[in-house]
């Protein structure tokens, strides 16, 4: 008889219980599990200062786990490593560099490449960016979100197999950020990367993801996960008038709700606890 294993995706990225704690004591995770698959699109999404950017800084090996590990295409993350890429909120260009200069910079840094290659893939991904006409300018010369394509250039010209992006559009005007968002799906549909995404937005989280987790108050890790049924390539005037889209918002919006809430009469016991008088 034949025997047939059914076929599992492998996980790039796979956290195993892990715990962590900042030195002045602060717990942030606890026994905290998260598995993503290739190509995944998942965002993480949660109020200010239930841990999203720890989390990040843990996914990335930049902060060590307390206990448990995470572990990238299998192997325990250490910073750095080859197959991650990061977009964070600001672009932190360099500004006596050129844009094309900047991203020849970022490959340089990664190594492995020729300057003649550096040269020839900065080209490349600031065309994928839109931005070949003003790879002779400076930062200063660009607007936020033109800024924030030349970073996403950076990273992509390194070619990751996983982006982390830490609210990468956040500082952008609202018109700006979501056709950054339109952006992003079509570069990602494009190079196939898997995308961990930060947002405290529940609408850039629904628009852009297959999944989203919502993370709970530290240390209680995740508090529920939604999959995002949405078609693609998603259109933003379609997919964000449509009943499923305000549908999967309500549901994310209750859940935050929910943990704002908690915070606040934890707080409030607190602050109760401690003006208790003997
Ligand atoms: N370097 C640090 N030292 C101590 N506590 C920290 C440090 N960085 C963040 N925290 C605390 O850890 C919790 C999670 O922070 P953070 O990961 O920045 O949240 P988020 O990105 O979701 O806003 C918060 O209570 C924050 O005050
Ligand atoms: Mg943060």
């Amino acid at each position: 008889m034949e025997i047939v294993t059914p076929f599992h995706p492998p996980a790039v990225l796979s956290v195993d219980g892990i715990g962590f704690a900042y030195k002045n004591g602060r717990e942030v995770f606890r026994n905290f599990s998260l598995t993503v698959k290739k190509r995944e699109f998942v965002a993480l999404l949660g109020p200010s200062g239930c841990g999203k950017s720890t989390m990040l800084n843990l996914l990335s090996g930049f902060l060590k786990p307390t206990a448990g590990r995470v572990c990238v295409n299998g192997q325990p993350v250490f910073p750095e490593m080859q197959a991650l890429g990061y977009v964070f909120q600001t672009p932190n260009l360099f500004p006596w560099l050129s844009v094309e200069d900047n991203v020849c910079f970022g490959l340089k840094m990664a190594g492995k490449t020729s300057a003649a290659e550096q040269r020839e893939k900065a080209r490349r991904y600031l065309s994928l960016v839109g931005l070949e006409a003003v790879a002779r300018d400076l930062p200063h010369q660009l607007s936020g979100g033109m800024r924030q394509r030349v970073a996403l250039a950076r990273t992509l010209a390194v070619e990751p197999d996983i982006l982390l992006m830490d609210e990468p559009f956040a500082a952008l005007d609202a018109i700006t950020r979501i056709q950054m968002n339109e952006e992003l799906l079509r570069l990602w549909s494009e190079l196939g990367q898997t995308i961990i995404f930060i947002t405290h937005d529940i609408d850039e989280a629904v628009f852009l993801a297959d999944r989203v987790v919502v993370l709970g108050l530290p240390p209680n890790g995740i508090d529920s996960e939604i999959l995002i049924d949405l078609p693609r390539p998603r259109d933003r005037h379609k997919v964000r008038s449509t009943a499923r889209f305000a549908d999967y918002g309500d549901q994310l919006m209750h859940r935050i709700g929910a943990i704002t809430q908690l915070r606040q009469s934890a707080s409030l016991n607190h602050s109760g606890a401690r003006n208790a008088g003997p």
